[in-house]
């Protein structure tokens, strides 16, 4: 812990010099919004009681006091009394601890088809069911690269859905809580076919899109059919460092996404490359299949179309690639805001056998951030 070596205050602000020569500097309103004290958070479960209308327009700082690992604040014009422990001051001080975003460009690990060489981030899936350290492992992999192959999973049906209930809970959509990924007769989705599937991000006409995608091969004696996976934010930060007006153009227009069958009709309206408020990337939405007609200003048109190109050319380029075949008892459990999959044609002749399921990444991530807390 870092004590504090000197502080001030005015009615404004207090300032606090650190043992460690680090420097705060935090705002009244800052410090009385976030009192700790059983009057403004309930302590049972820690939630905030108080609104940001409760605190007076006036609202200053009168004293200040140090009581051994405790800063105790006085505010004006009420008289209310807060104490601050040290070490939550210091690792909540917005000028010591910027705004922190897990799911941004900045805190993964991008990657391109080599590497990984030939150990891709691979955990068994008996371990991962019931082994923390496993799971860490796994989860970590999603976070850090968007995904991970679970393997020796039993080539039985509902798999994909145990899977989901170790780090969260399965998302039902239209396809069910879980889909056969099989040609049919009559496919409402090209997915159920034979042919081919570009490089794509699953179900962007949904808000929100699933964030978590899994799929486990039950059976392939079929030619063909390999799966591709690449890092979208990676191919994103090629198409910025390239031609930095087409990245600006897919952030900055919004375009429809549309599924429909016989009984369903979903509908979207999004960013194909999604930047949060310090302009890195959180999120992508890239799927030939579902786009809807678009309906740009004429302007915008004019350039959205070189710009789309530009970032599918680049997501066609095979050193982003990373290709292999999914054999039966492995299962791909992969980030679907960031990681593209594609599926080459396969043969009529032999079976190949998926089964799919979408969850969400902030279960996903919460259970992560519970086993990083134990560990
Ligand atoms: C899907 C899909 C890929 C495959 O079902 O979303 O893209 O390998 N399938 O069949
Ligand atoms: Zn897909």
């Amino acid at each position: 812990m870092t004590g504090v070596r000197e502080f001030s205050f005015d009615s404004a602000q207090l300032e606090i010099f650190w043992e460690d020569a680090s420097h705060s500097r935090l705002q009244a309103i800052w410090l009385r919004d976030h009192c700790r004290m059983p009057s403004s958070r309930d302590p049972r479960n820690g939630q905030r009681l108080i609104n940001i209308t409760d605190i007076p327009y006036t609202i200053g700082i009168r004293n200040v006091s140090l009581e051994s690992d405790r800063l105790v604040v006085e505010f004006k014009p009420d008289g209310h009394r807060s104490e601050f422990d040290l070490d939550w001051l210091y690792q909540n001080c917005y000028c010591l601890n910027s705004q922190h975003d897990d799911r941004s460009e900045a805190s993964k690990i991008l990657w391109h088809g080599k590497s990984f060489g030939k150990s891709l981030p691979r955990q068994d899936y008996a371990a991962f069911c019931s082994q923390r350290r496993s799971r860490l492992a796994a989860l970590q992999a999603v976070r850090d690269y968007g995904f991970v192959l679970l393997d020796k999973v039993p080539c039985e049906s509902g798999r994909v859905l145990e899977a989901i209930r170790v780090f969260g809970y399965p998302r039902e959509t239209n396809y069910g809580t879980m889909f056969e990924v099989r040609a049919r007769v009559d496919p409402n989705n090209l997915a159920y076919t034979q042919i081919g599937l570009g490089c794509h991000l699953d179900n962007p006409y949904r808000d929100p899109v699933p964030g978590v995608q899994l799929l486990h091969c039950l059976e392939s004696t079929a030619e063909g059919g390999e799966t591709v996976l690449q890092d979208g934010f990676m191919a994103a930060k090629v198409l910025r460092g390239e031609n930095p007006g087409y990245f600006v153009t897919l952030s900055q227009n919004w375009i429809n996404y549309r599924f429909q069958d016989s009984d369903t009709d979903l509908r979207s309206r999004v960013p194909m490359i999604e930047v949060n408020d310090l302009d890195e990337v959180v999120k992508l939405r890239f799927n030939n299949r579902s786009i809807d007609t678009i309906r740009l200003p004429p302007d915008r048109l004019q350039q959205f179309y070189p710009a789309y190109r530009g970032l599918a050319e680049i997501l066609e380029r095979a050193d982003l690639q990373l290709t292999f075949k999914l054999q039966p008892g492995e299962l791909i459990l992969f980030d679907n805001t960031r990681v593209l999959h594609a599926r080459k044609a396969y043969s009529t002749s032999g079976t190949r056998h998926l089964q799919g399921a979408y969850s969400d990444l902030d279960g996903l991530y919460s259970c992560l951030a519970m086993l990083e807390a134990a560990r």
